[in-house]
């Protein structure tokens, strides 16, 4: 039996990264209750406000970003915080090395559906710098310390890298602790299942609308075989679902606003996930560039995402070539 802090100190992680995950962890377990309490703890539909990305918040989203700014504020390691759900970044304590970069809540829409969310988070290194300042926070995912997401499913479980592997943790609901259960997780380096949402395929650009169209064609196309897919619409879910048994993802452009460099976010999702992925053997792209060498311009960059098995990856990179 291991809990998060007797592994991550095997592993030679600093006592104040481990603080700053265990703060993560501190409010996860809380949002991990509410979600379990469900319409039972008042907390499901949806606030009546938006995020600074026009999206309408759930209360879970308002309440989970209010957790986490709290744990996080509250924690000496941390020198700033960035979340999804909030404009700008803020200074946390003068104190800190790291800073936290969040999505509260992933997957939000199916919160009332009751199937699984999760929180991302990204540890980026302070340098220094001043962290009310969004440039601060502008450094490319290849600097990451940290990544890792709780996943809130049948099992609350906790998927995290420090760069030395991807572990699994599952939450022990009669502890409240997050216990090892997989270590070194590996990807298969070969799919045959693939998940895009397929409505929006009249938007997609060329190569994507040609790669997905060889992939149904299954074992009569350039393939050779057939594939499955799956959608869950919760990142967290996907990439874990790839993390155990293979399998790639993609949230491409598309036209449908073309301004947008795509719907997910680079420093809250695209990141931290494309961490864990190459972490367990997988490749992370935004079809051009690895993922985690893009240098950021904004801290709510969005940014096309193609991430999974290697072999899989790199075939549906050389469309786009
Ligand atoms: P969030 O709930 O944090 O806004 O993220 C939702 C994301 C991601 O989790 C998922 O892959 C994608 O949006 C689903 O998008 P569609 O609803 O367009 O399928
Ligand atoms: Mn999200
Ligand atoms: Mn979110």
């Amino acid at each position: 039996m291991q809990t998060v802090r007797q592994r991550l100190t095997l592993d030679g992680t600093p006592e104040s990264l481990i603080q700053s995950i265990e703060a993560v962890l501190f409010a996860s377990k809380d949002i991990a209750f509410r979600l379990r309490q469900g319409a039972l703890g008042g907390v499901l539909g949806c606030a009546e406000q938006e995020n600074v990305q026009g999206e309408t918040q759930k209360n879970l989203d308002v309440l989970s970003n209010d957790l986490l700014k709290n744990a996080l504020a509250a924690c000496p390691s941390v020198a700033g915080i960035a979340s999804e759900e909030e404009d700008l970044p803020v200074a946390a304590n003068a104190s800190g090395e790291y800073l936290v970069l969040f999505d509260p809540l992933d997957g939000s829409s199916n919160i009332d559906v009751n199937v699984s969310v999760g929180t991302i988070f990204s540890i980026l290194p302070a340098n220094g710098g001043d962290p009310s300042k969004e440039a601060t926070y502008l450094q490319a995912g290849k600097e990451q310390l940290s990544a890792g997401y709780v996943l809130y499913g049948p099992s609350t479980l906790l998927i995290m890298s420090t760069g030395k592997g991807v572990h699994v943790f599952t939450l022990a609901p009669e502890t409240g602790e997050f216990i090892l259960t997989r270590e070194n997780i590996q990807i298969p380096e070969t799919t045959q299942e693939f998940a895009i949402n397929m409505s929006n395929q009249r938007f997609w650009a060329e190569p994507m609308q040609n790669y997905v169209a060889d992939l149904l064609k299954g074992e009569e196309g350039p393939m050779g075989k057939r594939y499955n897919m799956r959608w869950v619409a919760s990142m967290v879910a996907e990439v874990h679902r790839i993390l155990t048994r293979g399998g790639i993802f993609m949230y491409p452009w598309d036209k449908r606003e073309p301004n947008k460099a795509g719907k997910l976010r680079l420093m809250y999702e695209g990141n931290p996930m494309s961490m864990l992925i190459e972490q367990a053997g997988g490749i992370s792209s935004d079809s051009k560039a690895p993922m985690m060498d893009i240098q950021p311009e904004l801290i709510h960059q969005r940014v096309p995402v193609i991430l999974g098995s290697k072999a899989e990856v790199e075939t549906a990179i050389k469309y786009h070539q």
